[in-house]
């Protein structure tokens, strides 16, 4: 059949290799890989650049629920058109279930908030937050085949914390489905104790939220999720691992053969607990959990990245506007941090930051880059190797990187529904210019003309075994 798209003169990296190729698309999908493709098809020429799989940002929270009288900055479409001009062509988003109703209801109403509004093709990861008899007997086997093969568990938050005992049939229901677990450690009873010590003390600004959440609270969480894991022997994913106490407890596990991922995030990178200090409220603008810690423990996650204690590099991306009642300065007014609801932007800024301090500041090479960023979430996540790599047959989802663009992060020049970045004033070496998805350009030349829409929802495949092979 004949081409719709060439992409000339670009140099092609995926998870194993870096090469000189053109690629060649027809219907959506890549067909053609070869050192020189002619034809009269349409021509994006990618000299000096480099082409990549488009990004997959498996931790992104959109038009999600977070407590009485707090909005979400981002729904369906400012989300994923801001993660399209990160260079991305699929996110995950989690979809929460209620205390008292079922995964489907939850499920239906997300997906009555995308269909129509997406920039990038999306796929679900569940949160069990009300794990009954009826859910995990049956809901949740049904759901997995279904094309919803990955859920979040949380350790921590009153409202969304589960026991060691449900997370332990949560987990059963893993191994008998092959449903992929993310896990949310930190020891909720212990923040709970600080919280109420920091508040006694008349110690309520934005700082305290992470003297509340120290890495003890995260690293003994860490340690029993993997405890769990073992238990039930099922794998699983540490997400939005901050430090390296916690990486230690990621690789003793390894040590004894538990299969186990991990995910850490540029604000672990970039960030620290000294970012919550601000004059006034502005530390709210860094509140996430787990918080940013100090210099060392920043150091300890680049560790982590050189050298596969982590596979995955997510945004995490929960928006908040700071500038709003109903979001970092909430109803609540003002009295505590513990009301500052959790979570900073960052779906448009994760990849250049990790290409920028990454690969160009040679900590990373481009196949780590590529395996961080997409390969290995679609590995994980059961949507490889349709997303994720460059091959004959996959979508035709790429992005093209300009590694000399100049950049200065400004919330200004960002898309999404927040009113600040946590990463104003970084300098950034290396953006993605144009980005395709499906064979679709998106975005040409930094400019977006695909349309909402133009995205479209992901079944997931459920583990065979145990997790695949990594990149
Ligand atoms: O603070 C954070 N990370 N908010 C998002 C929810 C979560 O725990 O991932
Ligand atoms: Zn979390
Ligand atoms: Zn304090
Ligand atoms: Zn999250």
């Amino acid at each position: 059949r004949p081409l719709d798209l060439i992409i000339r003169n670009g140099t092609v990296a995926t998870a194993s290799d870096v090469f000189r190729a053109d690629i060649g698309i027809a219907g959506g999908r890549i067909v053609e890989i070869a050192e020189r493709i002619e034809g009269d098809a349409a021509v994006v020429d990618a000299t000096g650049k480099y082409v990549l799989p488009g990004g997959i940002d498996s931790h992104v929270h959109v038009s999600q629920p977070s407590g009485e009288g707090i909005v979400m900055a981002d729904d369906f479409e400012s989300g994923t058109r801001s993660a399209l001009y990160g260079g991305n062509t699929t996110v995950m988003p989690f979809c929460l279930q209620e205390k008292g109703k079922s995964l489907r209801e939850a499920l239906k109403a997300y997906h009555a908030l995308a269909e129509g509004n997406c920039y990038t093709d999306i796929s679900f990861h569940l949160i069990v937050n009300d794990p009954t008899e009826a859910v995990l007997g049956q809901e949740l086997p049904a759901l997995v085949r279904d094309g919803y093969a990955s859920l979040k568990v949380f350790m921590t938050y009153e409202d969304l914390r589960l026991s060691d005992a449900e997370i332990l049939k949560t987990l059963d229901v893993a191994r008998e489905t092959g449903a992929t677990v993310m896990v949310h450690c930190e020891n909720e009873d212990a923040i709970r104790f600080l919280i109420e010590k920091h508040e006694a003390a008349g110690d309520v600004a934005p700082r305290a939220h992470a003297s509340t959440r120290p890495a003890a609270v995260e690293r003994e969480a860490t340690h029993r999720a993997l405890t769990l894991a073992e238990i039930v022997d099922v794998p699983v994913v540490i997400v939005h691992v901050s430090n390296g106490q916690s990486m230690e407890e990621i690789a003793r596990a390894r040590s004894r053969g538990i299969e186990v991922i991990g995910e850490t995030c540029p604000q672990y990178l970039v960030l620290t607990a000294d970012d919550l200090s601000g004059m006034d409220w502005e530390g709210a603008k860094f509140v996430c959990s787990p918080p940013p810690r100090d210099k060392a423990a920043q150091q300890d996650c680049w560790r982590g990245i050189e050298t596969g204690v982590f596979d995955l590099f997510s945004s995490d991306h929960c928006p908040f506007r700071y500038d709003d009642e109903r979001g970092k300065l909430n109803p609540k007014g003002r009295r505590s941090f513990r009301h500052i609801p959790n979570g900073i932007p960052g779906v448009e800024t994760r990849m250049p930051i990790l290409f920028s301090e990454g690969v160009m500041k040679g900590r990373i090479d481009l196949p780590r880059f590529v395996a961080l960023t997409a390969t290995n979430h679609a590995r994980t996540y059961g949507l490889y190797p349709q997303k994720g790599t460059i091959a004959i047959g996959a979508d035709a989802d790429l992005a093209i990187w300009d590694p000399q663009a100049k950049r200065t992060i400004r919330h200004a020049d960002l898309h999404d529904g927040a009113d600040y970045s946590p990463y104003e004033g970084l300098e950034i070496t290396g953006w993605p210019t144009t980005v395709i998805l499906g064979g679709r350009v998106m975005i040409c030349d930094g400019e977006l003309i695909g349309r909402k829409g133009d995205g479209a929802y992901r079944p997931a495949a459920a583990r065979t075994t145990a997790f695949p092979a990594k990149a």
